[in-house]
């Protein structure tokens, strides 16, 4: 018999996460400010942990995309990741993450860093898709962000589907 779970769906508050980093000198950049592909593993993290809470079980990157990187991180700065789930399918999941960062050296409110839209898909034993509980939204900021996940989603689709469509063609 499916459990209240699997007829109801979850929350995206059951699996939002918030994860924070002081910033070290490895990981950085010729300017000397950090990596991009720092910040870029710190959202495939928190993402994967937050696909992981939606579904009670592992789920891997099946795409990231609309990465944006408003401002630099530099070393000192703490960093926040901040991931929730917005949107559920049969196998797949979107994370959105925001990063921001408290500057070291002054005391202002935390700049936004970067944003960035995670498309994670819940795997079995053999690396195969399985199931994921329905997302429940619950504020008129879930229902916003799941309709506009279903745009991201549709422009996905149909640009992989454009891309197989013309492969083979030279
Ligand atoms: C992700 C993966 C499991 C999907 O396997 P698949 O055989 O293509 O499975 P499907 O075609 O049934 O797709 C499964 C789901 O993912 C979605 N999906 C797969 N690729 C997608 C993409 N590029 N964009 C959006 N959605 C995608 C499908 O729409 C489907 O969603 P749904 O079940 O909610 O309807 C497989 O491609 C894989 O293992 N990729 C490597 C993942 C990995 O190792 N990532 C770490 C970085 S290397």
């Amino acid at each position: 018999m499916p459990d209240i779970i699997t007829l109801t769906g979850r929350p995206p508050s059951a699996s939002h996460l918030t994860l924070s980093q002081i910033m070290d000198q490895h990981h950085t950049n010729l300017m000397g400010t950090v990596h991009g592909g720092r910040i870029l593993n710190l959202i495939d993290s928190v993402a994967g942990v937050v696909a992981a809470r939606h579904s009670d079980g592992p789920a891997v990157t099946a795409a990231i995309d609309e990465t944006a990187f408003l401002r630099a991180v530099r070393v000192g700065d703490v960093v926040h990741v901040d991931a929730r789930i917005t949107w559920a399918g049969r196998s797949s999941m979107e994370v959105a993450v925001k990063v921001s960062a408290d500057r070291w050296d002054r005391a202002v409110p935390p700049v936004d860093v970067a944003t960035a839209h995670l498309v994670m898909v819940a795997v079995d034993d053999e690396g195969q898709p399985r199931p994921v509980p329905p997302l429940r939204t619950e504020t008129e900021g879930d229902r916003r962000r799941y309709r506009e996940a279903q745009i991201r989603r549709e422009h996905r689709l149909a640009l992989r589907r454009a891309l197989l469509d013309g492969a083979g063609e030279g």
